[in-house]
């Protein structure tokens, strides 16, 4: 993929407005003007590209095609999946979705598809196939965009033989394997054949989390293997072509890091909640996803699929941002590894669902609305950023952050079933880092950890197969490795590990016993000191026996007063620490500040940033970002070239509020 510019577009729907093709011209003209450079076409247009079936119409496509070229912009083209013709719903009913309780969807809204029957699969190639044939050597094809946002489930009888198939294969078409695995004498809930099991249900099997675990891998395979039957034919036809799909913050439908492997670039759909005051828990909270998604293809650049230039419609309540929110919020994602901004939508849709939705033209249809005009800024300010497109970038430090054990820290029956909230702590955890400005990639537990200097895994409860031995490489050859609570409890069938947690030999790494699990009320804390301050431990707290670790913190009330709270071991080369409980934020900023003097860390920024302020580096650019509403200073000891005025900054920058400024030495 040649790419020299930040590509900056969006959804764009011109076949809404077949009847009014003035308004086509229109939007090249406000295109032009709001400098945006692509547009992606075609995501729910399969009944306008085959009205009837077998009956193929392109003329309109080929219009918007050319017009795109003729002005300059690159066609991200989409296939159609998301979205079916009402004729193939009513003729093959099967491509409609089964819900839980086994009733048949009708035909309506989006994303109903059964993952599994193969008349939808084979349509689908088709007409996948017949848009790579016709545009495989249009100059505007730049990439493709498959289907739109895939979620959700089926539970038809095509999905679950599909389904009984599928653990044939994983428990080697052994049954008793399978029992045995799922445990299935409990309650005896024993199988004799394959034939014999269903899918979750909440008037069926609910209770058997090995069951629940395989349900999601399977429905997640099914989603990937969709994918790769729907690419298919566009590799075949339009190889140079690179394929994407948008994916969703923190979405745990797919286990994404496995669809991205089937991808030339991952892409996703950012639609923070920002407010007009304080948006600094947000600002970590997007970094975080943003980081997320560039680990996934190794710290290559990401796009920026789709956000809103101003509200959505979807909220219970959609306040509107002011202006240099949007801006701030495109700017954080170039700086964390996009190589594109990308708005649903380019206009408002006159009717239907998202007819409120914020868009770039409004339904005034003028650029003479505060919206265009943040976006038109927009639009001048990217070019000057295009140093950073190709720009990989690698943390030192890495937060775990696993689909799977996502699925099972949510299925477990035990300890406490409110605010589990696995995503929110890992979250927690890369704050210390994001206020920092210390580059922190977001990886999964099984990913390789030799390139990190530091390696926090919150509560990870669940190891896959080869994850203990990584860990104990990782810490022998010198890595240093935090786990916090309830870690390495069971396998990947949700089997318990036998003979202490935590399991699979990893008591010896981490010199300690995890022998008991408190869960505390929502009002209760547990005071805990901790290198000579103190803390509130809240949620979930461990109760350690110390088999050789060194203890670096302590309970100090309730009637474990007095056991460790916080350890580290020495094994070989590395260091293992566990932090035994869930801490308030200030444990979890003191500990990470200690842990970054300690193995020298440094950020990006080499003075203190002020609260709320994040840096980031990409390519030889640093971008400093308010996500604050009050101006701030940030003292700057270093010279730099601020690049988009060409000002020299030194001793200190000011940033207004929602500021940022985009620096180079
Ligand atoms: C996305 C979806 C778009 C549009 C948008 C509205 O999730 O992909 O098609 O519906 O939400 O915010």
């Amino acid at each position: 993929m040649k790419q020299e510019h930040i590509i900056y577009g969006g959804d764009y729907n011109p076949d809404q407005w077949i009847r009014t093709k003035e308004i086509w011209s229109e939007d090249m003209r406000l295109m032009d003007l709001a400098g945006i450079n692509s547009a992606t076409v075609g995501i729910f247009s399969w009944s306008m590209l085959e009205p009837r079936e077998g009956e193929f119409d392109f003329s309109w496509l080929d219009e918007v095609m050319d017009m795109l070229h003729v002005h300059g912009k690159k066609a991200i083209l989409a296939t159609p999946s998301g979205a079916r013709p009402v004729w193939l719903a009513k003729k093959a009913p099967e491509v409609l979705r089964v819900d839980e309780s086994g009733v048949r969807n009708e035909y309506g809204v989006r994303h109903n598809h059964c993952l599994t029957s193969p008349v939808y699969r084979e349509k689908v190639r088709l007409i996948n196939r017949k848009l790579a044939e016709r545009y495989a050597k249009h100059p505007a094809l730049f990439m493709w965009h498959i289907s739109n946002e895939y979620s959700g489930e089926c539970h038809c009888e095509l999905c679950q033989q599909a389904f009984r198939d599928w653990l044939r294969r994983e428990y080697h078409n052994d049954i008793d394997e399978l029992n045995f695995k799922w445990w299935n004498g409990f309650w005896s809930h024993n199988l004799s054949s394959f034939d014999e099991v269903s899918s979750p249900k909440y008037r069926g099997e609910n209770h058997v989390p090995a069951l629940k675990l395989a349900w999601n891998r399977f429905v997640s395979d099914s989603h990937i293997s969709f994918l790769e039957n729907e690419i298919a034919p566009l590799r075949e036809i339009t190889p140079d072509v690179p394929v994407t799909t948008n994916m969703m913050r923190l979405f745990k439908g797919i286990d994404y890091r496995k669809m991205a492997e089937k991808l030339d670039l991952v892409s996703w759909d950012s639609y923070p909640s920002w407010n007009n005051t304080d948006n600094t828990e947000e600002g970590n909270a997007i970094a975080f996803v943003h980081d997320l998604f560039r680990s996934m293809k190794g710290g290559k650049p990401f796009f920026l699929m789709e956000s809103t230039p101003s509200i959505v419609n979807w909220k219970p309540v959609n306040p509107l941002p002011q202006s240099g929110i949007t801006e701030l919020s495109s700017i954080q994602a170039v700086a964390h590894g996009a190589d594109s901004v990308q708005y649903f939508q380019w206009r408002a849709s006159r009717g239907g669902h998202e007819k409120f939705h914020g868009a770039v033209v409004d339904h005034t249809g003028t650029e003479h609305t505060r919206v265009f005009r943040d976006a038109a800024k927009i639009g001048q300010v990217l070019p000057k950023l295009d140093a950073v497109v190709g720009k990989e970038t690698r943390g030192r430090v890495a937060i775990v952050n696993d689909c799977e054990n996502a699925w099972a820290t949510d299925i477990f029956c035990g300890f406490f079933s409110e605010n589990r909230d696995y995503d929110g702590v890992c979250t927690a955890w890369h704050k210390p880092f994001w206020k920092r400005g210390v580059p922190t990639d977001v990886i999964e537990s099984d990913a390789d950890l030799a390139p990190y200097d530091l390696v926090i895994a919150p509560f990870l409860y669940m190891l896959k197969p080869g994850v203990a031995d990584s860990i104990r490489r990782y810490v022998g050859g010198g890595g240093r490795f935090v786990a916090t609570e309830l870690f390495a409890r069971v396998d990947r069938d949700d089997l318990c590990f036998l003979g202490g947690f935590p399991g699979e030999g990893l008591r010896e790494v981490f010199g300690v016993t995890a022998e008991e699990t408190d869960a505390l009320p929502e009002t209760e804390r547990r005071a805990v000191r901790y290198n000579g301050r103190d803390y509130a431990a809240h949620t979930v707290c461990d109760l350690l026996r110390a088999d050789g670790a060194k203890v670096l913190g302590t309970y100090e009330n309730g009637f474990y007063a007095g056991t460790p709270a916080v350890t580290v071991n020495g094994f070989g080369k590395g260091r293992a620490y566990y932090a035994a409980f869930r801490g308030e934020e200030s444990f979890i900023d003191d500990f990470c500040a200690d842990l970054i003097e300690e193995i020298g860390l440094t950020g990006v920024w080499p003075d203190q940033l002020p609260d709320g302020v994040s840096a980031v580096e990409r390519g030889d650019l640093v971008f400093l970002m308010n996500f604050t509403s009050e101006p701030k200073r940030v003292p700057s000891s270093g010279t730099y070239r601020n690049v988009l005025t060409g000002d020299t900054v030194s001793g200190k920058t000011e940033l207004p509020p929602f500021g940022y400024v985009v620096l180079t030495r």
